[in-house]
């Protein structure tokens, strides 16, 4: 069995639908990319997995287990993590005392959460700044630590919502090596991103939504010549940018 699976997923907002009867699989191991327009879904998809909202029908099954509808601190236990598009750091607290709440997901005990979090900091580069209060870091050291912050609860799936938006080329390559490394610890990765040149050499395959519903699921090479895709949604955005190369 994959270790998360998504099986004929809605969610609905009144007479919205934002999520259109999904299936969606993410194996062990993987790096899955989520595509699609603003508004196709993806964040709500994000949150319907990780508890923040019950899907309106469907289910959601984590390591062969059923978690459909679970609060969003239990999904966080059983071992996915999110990050936020629009990150959500304590500014008034330090970067560490910020990752340390993450690790209180695993434990009681301040010197444990303290010595993971410093561990964690250290995998993302943050340690030289980990006495600083995280309202004064730059944009891409607040996406870092969203991350540490994610990462620090100990995650067996990572899920990362536009972790990389904002970050200008030389943070961007930073971002991707981050995500590698995460993968090679041996945590699964589905990740959001608009940045195609991001997504595509990092994805053992693409999911692609389009108001609400699935329109794709492939590896890269296949994704980025499917009509209906480009269609969609890549027509003025890979292959532009691509052309300008
Ligand atoms: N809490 C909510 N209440 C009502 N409508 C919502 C809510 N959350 C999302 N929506 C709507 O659901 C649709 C999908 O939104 P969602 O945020 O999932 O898209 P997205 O693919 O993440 O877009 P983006 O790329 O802009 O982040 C949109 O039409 C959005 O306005
Ligand atoms: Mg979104």
């Amino acid at each position: 069995m994959a270790l998360l699976e998504v099986q004929d997923l809605s969610k609905r907002f009144g007479g919205l639908v934002a999520n259109d009867r999904i299936d969606l699989k993410v194996n062990e191991g993987e790096i899955v990319g989520l595509i699609g327009p603003n508004g196709a879904g993806k964040t709500t998809l994000f949150n319907c997995i990780a508890g923040f909202y019950p899907p309106s029908e469907g289910n959601v099954w984590f390591q062969g287990k059923d978690i459909t509808g679970l609060p969003a601190n239990e999904v966080c236990l059983l071992g996915i993590a999110r990050t936020f598009q629009l990150v959500r750091i304590f500014k008034d607290m330090t970067v560490l005392d910020n990752v340390m709440v993450g690790a209180f997901n695993r434990t009681n005990l301040a010197a444990k959460a303290k010595t993971k979090a410093l561990e964690v900091l250290d995998f993302c580069g943050l340690s030289p700044k980990k006495s600083i209060l995280a309202g004064g870091l730059t944009i891409a050291d607040k996406k870092r630590l969203e991350f540490a912050k994610a990462l620090a609860t100990e995650p067996s799936l990572l899920m990362l919502d536009e972790a990389m938006a904002g970050l200008n080329p030389a943070e961007t390559v930073e971002a991707i090596a981050l995500v590698k490394k995460v993968r090679e610890s041996g945590i699964t990765v589905l990740l959001v991103e608009h940045v195609m040149e991001v997504v595509m050499p990092i994805s053992n395959r693409v999911v692609v939504l389009d108001y609400g519903k699935k329109i794709a699921e492939d590896v890269p090479e296949k994704v980025i010549n499917n009509e209906e895709v480009i269609k969609a949604y890549l027509g003025d955005k890979y292959h532009a940018s691509r052309r300008a190369h």
